[in-house]
């Protein structure tokens, strides 16, 4: 078992120093998102490089950064920069995010992402709010940070994604008149995209969207208490779906076009929670 107080001490002395309220929703800013913080009234930003211990970003469009912002009254908590498995780093470090928003008591968390569409009534550009996660085995390796769980804890159930913020987030789309499908997103670890194969096999198993993040994120989130939503922008089909390779390129430049649509989103989600 990892204790995270412990091995993230000075992170969250430094965390706490600097960020002295409880934000009223957290956001993780996936491919897309990463330049939400610039349309919001930042209070504090903090480098992640500034941070104690904090995993350096390494992927293209993720800026480390943690900001504070204000937007329609709220103190929202920004992750600009999220932490993969696909970049070497252990699971005790990739749900950091989580683990921030849990220690500064955040209510809420949404977890925005890119992800393949595996569903066919998709199309790159859509946005898909999650309805369920899967996984073959992300549950087994939080053991990792929660230790091997008492009978009690293996029956535990989890309400996630939350439904109450899930339908909160219909609302708001609604109102801001954005199309916003729903769907399971299931978790490949990467680095590598899936095969053809793989992904007919996760659409037989019920699966909507592929992405490399927010599982673990949301279970650990969960887990404490925190009513966690992720959105995926379909920024791509997924292997073997359309006649044509994948390209990490291809997910920033259909990100990019779906920007102004996914920051209306969620600013009239912060309006709405
Ligand atoms: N597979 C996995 N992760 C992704 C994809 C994909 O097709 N697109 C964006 N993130």
């Amino acid at each position: 078992m990892v204790d995270l107080n412990f091995k993230y001490k000075n992170l969250i002395e430094k965390l706490r120093a600097e960020i002295n309220v409880s934000p009223d929703l957290s956001i993780v800013l996936g491919s897309g998102l990463g330049d939400f913080a610039n349309g919001v009234d930042l209070k504090v930003s903090i480098p992640t490089s500034e941070l104690p211990d904090y995993p350096k970003s390494t992927v293209s469009g993720h800026e480390g950064f943690i900001h504070l912002a204000e937007l329609h009254s709220k103190n929202i908590l920004l992750f600009q920069g999220r932490i993969h498995f696909y970049e070497g780093y252990k699971l005790s470090e990739c749900i950091l995010p989580a683990f921030v928003s849990h220690v500064l008591n955040s209510p809420k968390l949404l977890l925005t992402n890119a992800a393949g569409g595996i569903n066919k009534t998709f199309k790159p550009g859509d946005l898909m709010l999650a309805k369920s996660f899967n996984s073959f085995k992300i549950w087994k390796e939080l053991t990792e940070i929660f230790g091997v769980p008492t009978l009690e804890q293996k029956n535990l159930s989890l309400n996630i994604p939350s439904a109450s913020f899930n339908r909160q987030i219909k609302a708001a789309a609604e109102k801001e008149n954005i199309e916003l499908k729903d769907g399971v997103y299931w978790i490949n670890k990467g680095p590598m995209y899936e095969t053809p194969a793989e992904i007919r096999m996760y659409e037989k198993l019920g699966n909507d969207a592929v992405g490399m993040s927010t599982v673990h994120e949301a279970i650990f989130a969960g887990v404490h208490g925190i009513d966690v939503a992720s959105i995926s922008c379909i920024t791509n089909m997924a292997a073997g779906i359309l006649n044509q390779k994948l390209s990490h390129t291809e997910v920033i430049e259909t990100a990019d076009l779906v920007k102004e649509k996914f920051e209306s989103l969620v600013k009239r989600i912060i309006k709405e929670i």
